[in-house]
């Protein structure tokens, strides 16, 4: 293959790639659009396919449109923002499908994408990577670059909440006044490894989370915990969180809360969940309300009064959501503080039909003796073992309710499930990402 070629972007594909071909051989096009004349570099050949960037557009498509943020060259964050909305979503259903036809085998039409309620300013939580300049040490923090680990100092975030570039600012400004020392990931030295924030969509308060690359709170960063506190009147508190691995994973198991509270209140359907520190929680609340609401008006219309198991419960959202048009609910998660915040959630909305079971999902599985009308499954994007799925088959009296961010694995676990008999009725997607090229979505499958 000679370097440089004209092509027209036949199709699109994980991770936001146009796809072209060049000689029968597909190559992947890094920021190309369906229906683009592109002129293309080759950066990499495979034995099957090749990589590509634009070097030129020479007939732009009609879905291009002008990128949002002003760090879209730099920052690998959003990386469809260049494609209108509509088509973006049209994109998207597009992956799960292939998904589902090429890894799954399925002969199944997926459902159009329902929209996010907002797409900009949509994420309520934000992992900034922490580092510093080389001689002057001024705290650099933001997101990598695509595909490698140069941080890009990211002063404005379309996507996030107004407020959290103020208080990154001010964490850039006062670090480096108290001597706290940005992470070096080569050398794994420094202070601050990473700034999680999680701002509540009910009322704009702000959790901070420091996560330091150390077992314990140093004065520094106490100074530091502290003054973010006492400036913002939206900062309801600041945690520690200490994390010594080399490792990518951005929070340790354990943090300590050093000002304020240690959560936020978050709304969902009526009722109200805390998230703290370690939670999992879904990033876009008001498009995981539409995905809740979904689930629950599927639940109430196919069963009166079922008893449902929400496994990899997280804070058990599924399970509260859906505990009002249930008999019993019986969660399972293996994160204590997520089921410690769950008990707090069931005291706070006065539920008394939900069960916690604070485990590892497959344990549970396997000792579990009753069975259950529906089992929702949202497990990581890893997806689920054999082991769990067979279990689920043998306690789902006839559905299984699989919630997935990713349709790989999603398409992989479904295609295990209808091997065993269970039959896909719909694959649902939801946008919880808009401009990123990651899919919710929530299979529905029926064992009778
Ligand atoms: C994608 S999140 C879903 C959380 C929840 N359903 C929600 O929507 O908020 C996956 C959850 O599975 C939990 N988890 C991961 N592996 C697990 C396991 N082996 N057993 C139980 N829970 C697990 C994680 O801690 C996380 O809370």
């Amino acid at each position: 293959m000679a370097d440089e070629f004209t092509v027209k972007i036949e199709g699109f594909a994980t991770p936001g790639c146009g796809i072209a071909r060049v000689d029968g051989q597909v190559v992947f096009v890094e920021g190309a659009c369906p229906e683009d004349v592109v002129k293309i570099a080759i950066t990499k050949k495979n034995k099957s396919y090749a990589n590509a960037k634009v070097v030129e557009i020479i007939e732009p498509s009609s879905h291009r449109v002008k990128p949002f943020c002003a760090m879209q060259k730099v920052c690998g964050a959003c990386q469809l923002q260049f494609i209108d909305y509509d088509y973006q979503l049209e994109l998207k259903r597009q992956i799960v499908q292939d998904a589902m036809r090429n890894i799954g085998g399925l002969d199944i039409l997926v459902n159009e994408v329902i929209k996010s309620p907002e797409i900009l300013e949509y994420r309520h939580k934000i992992q900034y990577p922490v580092s510093q300049t080389k001689v002057s040490k001024r705290i650099l923090a933001g997101y990598y670059k695509t595909g490698s680990h140069e941080l890009v100092n990211i002063k404005h975030c379309p996507i996030q909440p107004k407020i959290c570039d103020e208080i990154i600012d001010f964490i850039r400004e006062k670090a480096f006044e108290f001597g706290v020392l940005g992470y070096n990931e080569k050398k794994h030295s420094g202070d601050l490894r990473h700034v999680v924030i999680r701002n509540s969509a009910l009322n704009g308060k702000n959790l901070v989370v420091l996560v330091v690359n150390a077992s314990d709170v140093n004065k520094n960063i106490k100074k530091l915990a502290d003054a973010i506190f006492e400036h913002f009147a939206e900062v309801s508190g600041v945690c520690v969180n200490f994390n010594t691995k080399k490792t990518n994973v951005i929070q340790g198991n354990i943090s300590k809360c050093v000002a304020g509270r240690d959560f936020v209140v978050e709304k969902i359907l009526g009722k109200s969940f805390k998230i703290g520190a370690n939670t999992f929680f879904q990033v876009n609340p008001k498009s995981a309300e539409n995905i809740f609401k979904y689930v629950k008006d599927y639940i109430s219309s196919n069963f009166k009064k079922p008893t449902v198991l929400d496994a990899y419960a997280g804070i058990t959202a599924f399970g509260i959501c859906v505990s009002e048009v249930c008999e019993k609910v019986v969660s399972v998660e293996e994160n204590t503080q997520s089921c410690i915040m769950a008990e707090d959630c069931l005291k706070e909305n006065v539920i008394d039909n939900v069960e916690i079971n604070n485990m590892d999902a497959g344990e549970f599985f396997a000792k579990e003796k009753r069975k259950f009308d529906a089992i929702i499954l949202d497990p990581p994007r890893k997806g689920c073992t054999k082991e769990s799925l067979d279990n689920a088959l043998k306690l789902s009296k006839g559905k299984i309710i699989y919630v997935s961010c990713n349709p790989a694995t999603l398409a992989r676990d479904l295609k295990y499930l209808a091997e065993k008999g269970a039959r896909v009725e719909s694959v649902q997607p939801f946008d919880m990402f808009c401009h990123t090229y990651h899919v919710e979505n929530v299979a529905i499958l029926s064992l009778i």
